[in-house]
């Protein structure tokens, strides 16, 4: 079995991050010792600039934030932290109690106040409470459960905003319209207006608006009867009428072609069907969610899709917010695969690298989340341990690809760092003979390393690595 080349493959997270912002290094003994037995790993940084720039990279699930930082009062550093994520979940942790300091951290964002020494079972009780919190259904599966809402997972603020629209709207819309680009949940969110509305228990019927050519559609979405055609040989209703007393899915129905379009918007209109070749119309009570991944409003404005369907479609607008916007659901979406995949390939123990997924937050996903799924599955299938490190990851992702899309063209500073990081993996890690094969110093490999925010193991300096990274437990 082979090592991963860099020297903390034990460095494995499919649990919790929780992050510490914390100089005081008995305290973080302690708090490690506390946290032992609990299914989190801990990441360190001795101060205040250090903890803001692992939080921005990580996206820890928890952070306790020292009050008193060598270099910045905890209570700026959590405004800072709130900047990054409005939806962080800090715990402010101080030496004395004071009522109006935890008062005041809770008023600014905080989620909790803990005084140290920590009176370890205490502080079990309050972290593991905070990794398991329930959701607002009131279960409690796992600890991605606070992130998980019918099916989607997602903390970002953007993703946060959609879940409370569909809650909002959904016992009331009959149209609403998903966009979104291609990959991200588009299907599972009209799912979940679907199952949020008063005819969830009704039928849910997809249409894939993608898969007709403009004859097809009729006899397909509004049924036909006998004799309609030829090979017509007995009644068939249509989409539309199954999905009667609940809900019919457009999917892709930007790609319809302006024929059906018409057909449609006459069934819209007049919550009516008639049948191929029949001459009544039957009543359909249906409410109809619309998905696309096209701009319809441009499609209008280029004659490609009638202006009177946009209107009747768009009245409710639901946008999916782009992967590439929301990086901090990276690392839970990234556990979730793991987990599918672990079970779908019978592999228990499927692990994911630290580094890996510290890739996997940096690259611009222009496939969203279809495509964060695809590379897990393959990276998955490619580890021939239980570890999906680097060297599973496509290329562009493993040499680190810049999440902005803005930015596509790296600088000379990246391109150095994609280059080191490069050699160092062919050479699995042997920073000796990197710096030979950079022709660089020993010294100034470390130097970049650090820069990079590479930990440095064997480095003699290494106490001045960015923050350091312990395993408490690999597994759950
Ligand atoms: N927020 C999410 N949480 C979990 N899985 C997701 C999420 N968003 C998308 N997926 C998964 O990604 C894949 C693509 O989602 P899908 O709804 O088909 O995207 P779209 O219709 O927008 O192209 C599916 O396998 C879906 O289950
Ligand atoms: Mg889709």
């Amino acid at each position: 079995m082979k090592q991963s080349p860099t020297a903390d493959s034990r460095d494995l997270v499919l649990n919790e991050l929780l992050l510490m912002i914390e100089d005081d290094p008995l305290a973080v003994e302690l708090a490690k010792e506390a946290l032992a037995d609990l299914p989190v790993r801990v990441v360190t940084a001795a101060n205040a600039a250090r903890g803001l720039e692992a939080f921005s990279q990580l996206k820890p699930h928890l952070v306790l934030l020292d009050l008193h930082l060598p270099d910045q009062y905890g209570l700026d550093t959590l405004a800072r932290i709130l900047e990054i994520d409005p939806g962080a979940n800090v715990i402010l942790v101080t030496a004395e109690y004071s009522t109006e300091a935890a008062v005041e951290a809770i008023r600014r964002g905080a989620i909790d106040y803990i005084t140290k020494p920590f009176p370890i079972e205490q502080f079990q009780k309050r972290i593991s409470r905070w990794l398991s919190a329930p959701d607002r259904h009131g279960r409690n599966a796992s600890p991605l459960s606070p992130f998980r809402w019918h099916g989607m997972i997602g903390r970002a603020p953007g993703m946060r905003e959609l879940f409370s629209r569909i809650e909002r709207v959904a016992p009331h819309y009959r149209t609403a319209l998903v966009t979104g680009e291609t990959g991200t949940g588009k299907e599972l969110a009209a799912r979940a207006v679907h199952d949020n509305s008063p005819v969830a228990h009704g039928p849910y019927i997809t249409c894939n608006c993608a898969s007709f050519a403009d004859s097809l559609f009729e006899s397909e979405v509004f049924g036909y009867v006998k004799g309609a055609f030829t090979g017509a040989m007995q009644d068939r209703p249509g989409l539309i009428a199954a999905a009667h007393g609940g809900t019919i899915f457009l999917d892709e129905v930007g790609e319809l072609p302006l024929g059906a379009q018409a057909k449609l918007l006459r069934v819209l209109q007049s919550r009516e069907v008639r049948p191929v070749g029949s001459t009544k119309s039957q009543p359909v009570d249906i409410r109809v969610i619309a998905a696309t991944n096209r701009n319809l409003r441009e499609m209008v404005a280029a004659k490609t899709f009638r202006e009177d369907l946009y209107y009747r479609l768009a009245m409710l607008e639901l946008p999916v917010p782009a992967l590439r916007g929301r990086s901090e659901d990276i690392p839970l979406l990234a556990r979730h695969f793991i987990r599918s995949c672990a079970e779908q390939y019978r592999k228990p123990h499927l692990q994911l690298e630290l580094r890996a997924l510290m890739a996997l937050t940096r690259y611009p996903w222009p496939g969203n989340v279809r495509e964060l799924e695809n590379v897990l599955g393959a990276a998955a299938l490619m580890a021939d341990s239980d570890t999906i490190d680097l060297r599973h990851l496509p290329l562009d992702l493993g040499t680190g690809a810049r999440a902005t899309a803005g930015n596509a063209l790296p600088t000379m500073a990246e391109l150095n760092q994609q280059h080191v990081r490069f050699v160092l993996r062919e050479l699995r890690g042997n920073r000796r003979q990197a710096a030979l094969v950079l022709g660089i110093s020993r010294a100034t490999l470390y130097r970049l390393l650090r820069e990079m925010g590479e930990p440095i193991n064997g480095d003699p300096s290494s106490a001045d690595s960015r923050w350091s990274l312990t395993s408490v437990s690999a597994t759950e």
